[in-house]
């Protein structure tokens, strides 16, 4: 053992009793941010060298700070994006489904495929589509001006790092119920993970806390923002384009009925996440125009 493999070993304790979901995980990644070193090399880190500004960082962990916040990173498939105050921190379930639509505009097989992401945040759908999927012109759409300041800072820092993204994401400042007009049906795919916490439900500190009202709340029911997604999907999509909306996990059922035959929609199918819970719903753009 060493001097930090024992703080880690008091850290993950005490962030264990303050309620942190994985707290040895944390504990080591907090000590890889201060440190500067991999999490495989924390063990060869001399005593000498332990920062005791580690304590200042698990201590803002204990008060249930997002990691992603006290690291100022936060990972989304291939991606790192800078991340912070005043924006949504892309979560794991979210990769899923990026990754079912990367899928479907490969089998599109379409050089330039265009492609809208309602309510960007960070970038974080806009910009793994760009990277993944070549030839792809990206539409990232956002209201909120201080979460737009993150996505223009992540698409800057990617087109540095993967030129080949660069110029292939556009930042749209609007609000999604009435953006990118002049796509009205010339966009190949929608793709929105919409607030959708229904009003009042319980979240944890690092959600009500830290994540930006306007990314969360989905009315009474959650599905508010769902259902003007599929207004305006309906309105973007080219004949046969496709929408993938997330949402909560009891809310497959429900979603599955907004994207219904009657409104158009072809192929609608409900989706699970990695822990196999309801996650997302997919359709096809059918019989347009359809009233409504
Ligand atoms: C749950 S967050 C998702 C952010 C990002 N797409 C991700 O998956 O990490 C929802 C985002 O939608 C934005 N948003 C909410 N309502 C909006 C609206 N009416 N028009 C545009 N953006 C909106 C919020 O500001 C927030 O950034």
């Amino acid at each position: 053992m060493n001097l930090l493999l024992d703080e880690i070993a008091v850290a993950a304790s005490r962030l264990a009793e303050a309620g942190v979901e994985s707290p040895r995980t944390d504990a080591e990644l907090i000590a890889v941010h201060v440190h500067g070193v991999a999490r495989g090399a924390l063990h060869t880190v001399p005593d000498a060298a332990f920062d005791p500004r580690y304590w200042d960082d698990v201590a803002r962990r204990a008060s249930r700070e997002p990691l992603q916040h006290i690291t100022g990173q936060a990972y989304f498939r291939y991606l790192e994006l800078e991340v912070g105050p005043g924006v949504f921190v892309p979560r794991q379930e979210t990769e899923v489904m990026t990754g079912w639509a990367i899928e479907a505009l490969g089998e599109m097989d379409i050089a330039e495929p265009v492609v809208a992401d309602l309510g960007t945040g960070s970038g974080a759908i806009a910009l793994a589509i760009a990277q993944e999927v070549p030839g792809a012109r990206v539409h990232a759409v956002e209201a909120d001006p201080l979460a737009r300041q993150w996505a223009e800072r992540n698409i800057a820092r990617c087109a540095e790092a993967a030129p080949h993204t660069s110029g292939r994401v556009t930042l749209h400042g609007d609000d999604f119920a009435s953006a990118l007009p002049d796509l009205s049906g010339a966009v190949d795919l929608v793709i929105s993970n919409p607030p959708y916490i229904p009003v009042g439900a319980w979240v944890p500190p690092e959600v009500g806390e830290y994540d930006p009202a306007t990314a969360l709340w989905g009315g009474a029911d959650g599905l508010d923002a769902i259902r003007v997604i599929e207004h305006v999907a309906r309105r973007l999509l080219r004949s046969d384009g496709l929408v993938a909306v997330e949402h909560g996990a009891p809310q497959g059922a429900a979603v599955y009925w907004v994207f219904a035959e009657e409104n158009g929609w072809r192929e609608t199918r409900n989706h699970i996440d990695l822990a196999g819970r309801d996650r997302f719903v997919t359709a096809r753009s059918g019989r347009w125009p359809v009233a409504g």
